[in-house]
Protein backbone atom coordinates (compact mmCIF):
# COMPACT_ATOMS: atom_id res chain seq x y z
CA UNK A 1 0.00 0.00 0.00
CA UNK A 2 1.03 3.32 -0.53
CA UNK A 3 1.86 5.72 1.65
CA UNK A 4 0.23 9.41 1.41
CA UNK A 5 2.79 11.93 1.09
CA UNK A 6 1.69 15.46 2.53
CA UNK A 7 0.21 17.77 -0.41
CA UNK A 8 -0.78 20.56 -1.39
CA UNK A 9 -2.89 21.91 -4.13
CA UNK A 10 -3.10 25.84 -4.43
CA UNK A 11 -5.45 27.43 -6.52
CA UNK A 12 -4.35 31.22 -7.27
CA UNK A 13 -4.32 33.76 -10.16
CA UNK A 14 -0.34 34.58 -8.96
CA UNK A 15 0.70 30.64 -8.68
CA UNK A 16 4.70 31.67 -9.16
CA UNK A 17 4.38 33.64 -5.85
CA UNK A 18 4.60 29.62 -4.40
CA UNK A 19 7.85 30.02 -5.82
CA UNK A 20 8.88 31.31 -2.81
CA UNK A 21 8.54 28.13 -0.55
CA UNK A 22 8.82 26.15 -3.67
CA UNK A 23 12.17 27.36 -4.11
CA UNK A 24 13.98 28.95 -0.66
CA UNK A 25 15.10 27.24 2.04
CA UNK A 26 13.84 24.23 4.09
CA UNK A 27 10.74 23.69 2.25
CA UNK A 28 12.49 23.50 -0.83
CA UNK A 29 14.71 21.42 -0.08
CA UNK A 30 12.15 19.15 1.69
CA UNK A 31 9.78 19.01 -1.62
CA UNK A 32 13.30 17.96 -4.15
CA UNK A 33 13.30 15.44 -1.41
CA UNK A 34 10.04 14.19 -1.97
CA UNK A 35 8.78 14.59 1.25
CA UNK A 36 5.77 17.26 0.22
CA UNK A 37 3.82 17.64 -3.02
CA UNK A 38 2.94 21.39 -4.46
CA UNK A 39 0.60 21.08 -7.14
CA UNK A 40 -0.81 24.98 -8.57
CA UNK A 41 -3.92 25.76 -10.17
CA UNK A 42 -4.63 28.93 -11.90
CA UNK A 43 -7.98 29.77 -12.04
CA UNK A 44 -7.60 31.67 -15.38
CA UNK A 45 -6.84 28.12 -16.85
CA UNK A 46 -10.64 27.14 -16.02
CA UNK A 47 -12.43 30.42 -17.74
CA UNK A 48 -14.81 29.97 -20.46
CA UNK A 49 -15.19 33.15 -22.24
CA UNK A 50 -12.12 35.12 -24.44
CA UNK A 51 -10.77 37.63 -21.78
CA UNK A 52 -10.25 34.67 -19.40
CA UNK A 53 -12.26 36.73 -16.44
CA UNK A 54 -12.06 35.72 -13.13
CA UNK A 55 -14.20 38.37 -11.60
CA UNK A 56 -17.36 40.76 -11.85
CA UNK A 57 -18.54 43.99 -10.17
CA UNK A 58 -20.42 42.59 -6.72
CA UNK A 59 -24.15 42.50 -7.31
CA UNK A 60 -25.92 45.29 -4.72
CA UNK A 61 -23.14 47.34 -5.78
CA UNK A 62 -20.10 48.47 -3.86
CA UNK A 63 -16.66 48.56 -4.10
CA UNK A 64 -13.89 45.86 -5.65
CA UNK A 65 -14.83 42.93 -7.13
CA UNK A 66 -16.02 39.30 -6.58
CA UNK A 67 -14.43 35.98 -7.66
CA UNK A 68 -16.61 34.26 -9.82
CA UNK A 69 -17.57 30.76 -8.30
CA UNK A 70 -16.90 28.59 -12.17
CA UNK A 71 -13.52 29.10 -12.63
CA UNK A 72 -12.74 28.24 -8.67
CA UNK A 73 -15.46 25.63 -8.69
CA UNK A 74 -13.55 23.58 -12.09
CA UNK A 75 -9.93 24.45 -10.47
CA UNK A 76 -11.10 22.53 -7.52
CA UNK A 77 -12.55 19.85 -9.30
CA UNK A 78 -9.10 19.16 -11.64
CA UNK A 79 -6.98 19.13 -8.28
CA UNK A 80 -9.54 16.84 -6.95
CA UNK A 81 -9.33 14.31 -9.77
CA UNK A 82 -5.57 14.29 -9.57
CA UNK A 83 -5.76 13.79 -5.92
CA UNK A 84 -7.78 10.75 -6.60
CA UNK A 85 -5.49 9.36 -9.34
CA UNK A 86 -2.75 9.64 -7.01
CA UNK A 87 -1.13 6.03 -6.19
CA UNK A 88 -2.63 6.80 -2.48
CA UNK A 89 -5.85 8.30 -3.63
CA UNK A 90 -7.72 10.41 -1.24
CA UNK A 91 -9.77 13.46 -0.53
CA UNK A 92 -8.42 16.44 0.68
CA UNK A 93 -10.49 18.87 2.71
CA UNK A 94 -11.05 22.06 1.08
CA UNK A 95 -9.97 25.59 2.73
CA UNK A 96 -10.30 29.22 1.69
CA UNK A 97 -7.84 31.62 2.92
CA UNK A 98 -9.97 34.09 4.49
CA UNK A 99 -10.08 37.06 7.59
CA UNK A 100 -13.41 35.64 7.85
CA UNK A 101 -12.17 31.77 8.56
CA UNK A 102 -11.49 30.06 11.85
CA UNK A 103 -8.00 30.88 13.57
CA UNK A 104 -5.23 28.94 12.17
CA UNK A 105 -3.23 27.61 15.63
CA UNK A 106 -1.15 25.16 16.13
CA UNK A 107 -4.03 22.50 17.06
CA UNK A 108 -5.36 23.20 13.36
CA UNK A 109 -2.03 22.65 11.83
CA UNK A 110 -1.71 19.04 13.30
CA UNK A 111 -4.74 18.55 11.78
CA UNK A 112 -3.96 19.49 8.25
CA UNK A 113 -0.84 17.50 8.72
CA UNK A 114 -2.15 14.52 10.40
CA UNK A 115 -5.06 14.59 7.41
CA UNK A 116 -2.28 14.41 4.77
CA UNK A 117 -2.55 17.85 3.82
CA UNK A 118 -5.30 20.11 1.69
CA UNK A 119 -6.30 22.57 -1.50
CA UNK A 120 -5.85 25.74 -0.32
CA UNK A 121 -7.64 28.95 -2.21
CA UNK A 122 -5.83 31.65 -1.81
CA UNK A 123 -8.46 34.50 -3.70
CA UNK A 124 -7.86 37.74 -4.39
CA UNK A 125 -9.95 40.83 -4.28
CA UNK A 126 -13.08 41.94 -2.48
CA UNK A 127 -14.57 38.30 -1.94
CA UNK A 128 -15.54 35.10 -3.24
CA UNK A 129 -18.86 34.57 -4.69
CA UNK A 130 -20.63 33.21 -1.70
CA UNK A 131 -22.39 29.96 -3.48
CA UNK A 132 -18.87 29.13 -4.40
CA UNK A 133 -18.36 28.63 -0.60
CA UNK A 134 -21.13 27.24 -0.12
CA UNK A 135 -20.76 24.53 -2.32
CA UNK A 136 -17.05 23.49 -2.45
CA UNK A 137 -15.36 24.67 0.50
CA UNK A 138 -15.05 22.66 4.06
CA UNK A 139 -13.75 25.64 5.86
CA UNK A 140 -12.59 28.80 5.89
CA UNK A 141 -9.02 29.94 7.65
CA UNK A 142 -7.82 32.75 9.02
CA UNK A 143 -3.81 33.55 9.68
CA UNK A 144 -4.80 36.78 11.51
CA UNK A 145 -6.81 39.48 12.48
CA UNK A 146 -6.13 41.88 9.53
CA UNK A 147 -6.18 41.75 5.96
CA UNK A 148 -3.89 41.19 3.35
CA UNK A 149 -4.01 41.41 -0.28
CA UNK A 150 -4.58 38.14 -1.21
CA UNK A 151 -4.32 34.44 -0.35
CA UNK A 152 -1.12 33.48 -1.55
CA UNK A 153 1.00 34.82 1.79
CA UNK A 154 -1.90 32.97 4.32
CA UNK A 155 -1.43 29.68 2.50
CA UNK A 156 2.26 30.02 2.21
CA UNK A 157 2.34 30.47 6.20
CA UNK A 158 0.17 27.01 6.64
CA UNK A 159 2.17 25.41 4.12
CA UNK A 160 5.71 26.28 5.69
CA UNK A 161 4.56 25.39 9.40
CA UNK A 162 3.20 21.79 8.00
CA UNK A 163 5.98 21.02 6.26
CA UNK A 164 8.06 22.00 9.19
CA UNK A 165 6.77 18.89 11.01
CA UNK A 166 7.23 15.78 8.06
CA UNK A 167 10.04 14.15 9.89
CA UNK A 168 13.31 14.70 8.19
CA UNK A 169 12.41 18.72 6.71
CA UNK A 170 14.06 20.27 9.10
CA UNK A 171 17.86 19.02 10.30
CA UNK A 172 17.04 18.20 13.76
CA UNK A 173 13.78 17.14 14.02
CA UNK A 174 13.52 18.16 17.75
CA UNK A 175 13.51 21.72 16.51
CA UNK A 176 10.06 21.06 15.37
CA UNK A 177 9.01 19.66 18.82
CA UNK A 178 10.84 22.07 21.03
CA UNK A 179 9.65 25.43 19.52
CA UNK A 180 7.22 27.95 20.68
CA UNK A 181 3.47 26.30 20.85
CA UNK A 182 4.59 22.72 20.12
CA UNK A 183 5.07 22.91 23.71
CA UNK A 184 2.52 24.53 25.14
CA UNK A 185 4.57 27.35 25.85
CA UNK A 186 6.42 29.98 24.01
CA UNK A 187 10.06 28.79 23.53
CA UNK A 188 12.72 30.14 25.79
CA UNK A 189 15.58 32.89 24.70
CA UNK A 190 18.69 31.35 22.83
CA UNK A 191 22.63 33.20 22.82
CA UNK A 192 25.05 32.45 20.78
CA UNK A 193 28.72 33.73 20.34
CA UNK A 194 30.54 36.30 21.19
CA UNK A 195 30.04 34.90 24.90
CA UNK A 196 30.24 38.98 25.47
CA UNK A 197 27.98 41.16 23.13
CA UNK A 198 27.45 45.11 23.92
CA UNK A 199 28.46 43.85 27.56
CA UNK A 200 26.27 41.52 27.93
CA UNK A 201 26.89 38.19 28.64
CA UNK A 202 25.44 34.57 27.99
CA UNK A 203 23.57 33.17 31.26
CA UNK A 204 26.20 31.57 33.50
CA UNK A 205 24.20 28.41 33.51
CA UNK A 206 24.45 27.63 29.81
CA UNK A 207 27.93 27.64 29.74
CA UNK A 208 27.79 25.31 32.55
CA UNK A 209 27.60 21.69 30.26
CA UNK A 210 25.54 21.02 33.33
CA UNK A 211 22.35 19.41 30.82
CA UNK A 212 19.67 18.94 33.81
CA UNK A 213 20.53 22.86 34.88
CA UNK A 214 20.29 24.33 31.69
CA UNK A 215 16.61 22.23 30.79
CA UNK A 216 15.40 23.68 34.09
CA UNK A 217 16.67 27.45 33.22
CA UNK A 218 15.45 26.94 29.63
CA UNK A 219 11.80 25.65 30.74
CA UNK A 220 11.59 28.68 33.82
CA UNK A 221 12.38 31.07 31.21
CA UNK A 222 9.76 29.74 28.53
CA UNK A 223 7.08 29.70 31.73
CA UNK A 224 7.96 33.08 32.44
CA UNK A 225 7.72 34.74 29.61
CA UNK A 226 4.71 32.82 27.90
CA UNK A 227 2.79 33.67 31.66
CA UNK A 228 4.00 37.51 30.91
CA UNK A 229 2.77 37.41 27.25
CA UNK A 230 0.44 34.55 26.72
CA UNK A 231 -0.81 34.08 30.17
CA UNK A 232 -4.05 31.87 28.37
CA UNK A 233 -1.65 29.47 27.01
CA UNK A 234 -0.01 28.48 30.80
CA UNK A 235 -4.13 28.10 31.83
CA UNK A 236 -4.56 25.83 28.96
CA UNK A 237 -1.27 24.31 29.55
CA UNK A 238 -2.55 23.69 32.71
CA UNK A 239 -5.65 22.33 31.80
CA UNK A 240 -4.01 19.72 29.41
CA UNK A 241 -1.74 18.44 32.75
CA UNK A 242 1.74 19.88 31.09
CA UNK A 243 3.12 22.29 33.99
CA UNK A 244 4.59 19.56 36.65
CA UNK A 245 4.76 20.34 40.86
CA UNK A 246 8.34 21.95 40.29
CA UNK A 247 7.01 24.49 36.82
CA UNK A 248 3.99 25.24 39.31
CA UNK A 249 6.66 25.98 42.37
CA UNK A 250 8.60 28.40 39.77
CA UNK A 251 5.22 29.80 38.83
CA UNK A 252 3.91 30.52 42.45
CA UNK A 253 7.63 31.70 42.95
CA UNK A 254 7.35 34.52 40.34
CA UNK A 255 3.74 35.25 41.31
CA UNK A 256 2.27 33.83 38.20
CA UNK A 257 -0.91 32.11 40.02
CA UNK A 258 -2.17 35.71 41.28
CA UNK A 259 -2.60 37.05 37.75
CA UNK A 260 -3.62 34.28 35.80
C1 LIG B 1 -8.39 41.98 0.33
S1 LIG B 1 -8.72 40.43 1.00
C2 LIG B 1 -10.48 40.42 1.11
C3 LIG B 1 -10.98 40.77 2.46
C4 LIG B 1 -12.52 40.70 2.61
N1 LIG B 1 -13.16 41.73 1.86
C5 LIG B 1 -12.90 40.83 4.09
O1 LIG B 1 -13.06 41.96 4.54
O2 LIG B 1 -12.98 39.80 4.78
C6 LIG B 1 -8.40 39.35 -0.33
C7 LIG B 1 -8.03 37.93 0.04
O3 LIG B 1 -6.86 37.92 0.84
C8 LIG B 1 -6.88 36.78 1.69
N2 LIG B 1 -6.70 37.22 3.09
C9 LIG B 1 -6.64 38.50 3.52
N3 LIG B 1 -6.45 38.55 4.84
C10 LIG B 1 -6.39 37.26 5.28
C11 LIG B 1 -6.22 36.68 6.56
N4 LIG B 1 -6.07 37.39 7.65
N5 LIG B 1 -6.21 35.33 6.63
C12 LIG B 1 -6.35 34.57 5.53
N6 LIG B 1 -6.53 35.07 4.29
C13 LIG B 1 -6.55 36.41 4.16
C14 LIG B 1 -8.19 36.07 1.46
O4 LIG B 1 -7.98 35.00 0.55
C15 LIG B 1 -9.03 37.17 0.88
O5 LIG B 1 -10.10 36.65 0.11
Amino acid sequence: MSVAVLRFDVISIFPAMFDAIAAHGITARALERGLWQLQRWNPRDFTNDAYRSIDDRPYGGGPGMVMLAQPLADAIAAARAQQEAMPAARRLPVLHLSPRGRPFDHERLLSLVEGGGATLIASRYEAVDQRLLDTCVDEEVSVGDFVVSGGELPAMMMIDAAVRLVPGALNDDRSATEESFATGLLDCPQYTSPERYRDLPVPEVLLSGHHARIARWRRERALEITWQRRPELLQAARAAGRLSPVDERFLADIGAHERD
